[in-house]
């Protein structure tokens, strides 16, 4: 039934896509980090089956009770400090050195992306390794919330206010200047790479659809099909981003070397 759905593809179609379109624009969820060891948010083992996000997730649940979610951001954030960069975020800085990657947009926090030598990378949900008083924004960093430098619930020796990691909780706005950049770059984008994000938080999951109403082609890679593989995709590759990456990579290299 599925296959009657949408279209599966391999890689060496869509490695000629993508030097036929001679640029493309990517758009990442926490499927891309998994190989890294972050769990992803709503997989059977994501961080959404084990905890309620409106519990821990949301500004209202950090401002009712700070120890309980700083004690989530403790155990969850702690971890992304020392996380490597795989294969799929590898692949993409060496595609963005060659020409083909204009951007990589992120829902995530984690940070791997810059690591993996990612230039020009746009964070949609902030980036976990900074962190910023609530009150005079003056900036702090992540070792300073886990080292408890200032308090637990950390507070801002200036000001009083708490100190929050730099991330968009449910109920904050997305910052202006990342959205705006996000939105332009995918309606001016002639392809959007799709790479392991089930497509179910706005304002991110509507950025596919924006770059295929402006023209661009859309694949998706994905272990399982989502509501984007549904509406929007024109090319699903299925599987692990890390192992999808590197054979993508490779024969768009090779494709460039010969020709
Ligand atoms: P989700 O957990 O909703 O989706 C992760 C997707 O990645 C799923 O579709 C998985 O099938 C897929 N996946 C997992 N491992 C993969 C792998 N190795 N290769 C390819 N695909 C893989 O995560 P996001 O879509 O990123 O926001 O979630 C969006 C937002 O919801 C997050 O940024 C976060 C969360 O609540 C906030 O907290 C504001």
């Amino acid at each position: 039934m599925w296959m009657n759905l949408f279209n599966l593809s391999d890689t060496t179609e869509v490695a000629k896509k993508i030097l036929q379109r001679g640029e493309m624009v990517v758009l990442t969820g926490a499927g891309v980090s998994t190989e890294s060891g972050i769990p992803d948010f709503r997989s059977p083992d994501g961080i959404w089956n084990k905890y309620d996000f409106t519990e821990f997730a949301t500004i209202d649940a950090l401002l009712r009770n700070p120890v309980k979610v700083f004690g989530f951001f403790k155990e969850f954030l702690g971890p992304l400090k020392s996380a490597a960069p795989n294969k799929a975020h590898k692949a993409l800085a060496r595609l963005e050195e060659v020409g083909l990657v204009k951007a990589v947009i992120t829902q995530n926090i984690d940070n791997l992306h810059q690591k993996a030598g990612s230039k020009n990378v746009i964070e949609l949900h902030g980036n976990a390794l900074n962190a910023r008083c609530m009150g005079c924004h003056k900036p702090y960093t992540l070792d300073d919330i886990e080292n408890e430098r200032y308090g637990f619930p950390p507070v801002c020796p200036d000001c009083k206010k708490l100190i929050k990691p730099d991330v968009v909780l449910f109920g904050e706005r997305l910052p202006d200047a990342a959205i705006k950049t996000a939105c332009q770059l995918s309606m001016d984008s002639k392809l959007m790479l799709v790479i392991g994000t089930s497509g179910t938080v706005a304002p991110a999951s509507g950025l596919p659809h924006l770059a295929k109403k402006a023209g661009a082609d859309i694949v998706e890679i994905n272990v399982e099909p989502t509501i984007i593989t549904k509406t929007t995709t024109d090319f699903f590759l299925q599987g692990k981003a890390g192992e999808i990456m590197s054979e993508l990579c490779e024969k768009i290299l090779n494709e460039i070397s010969v020709g």
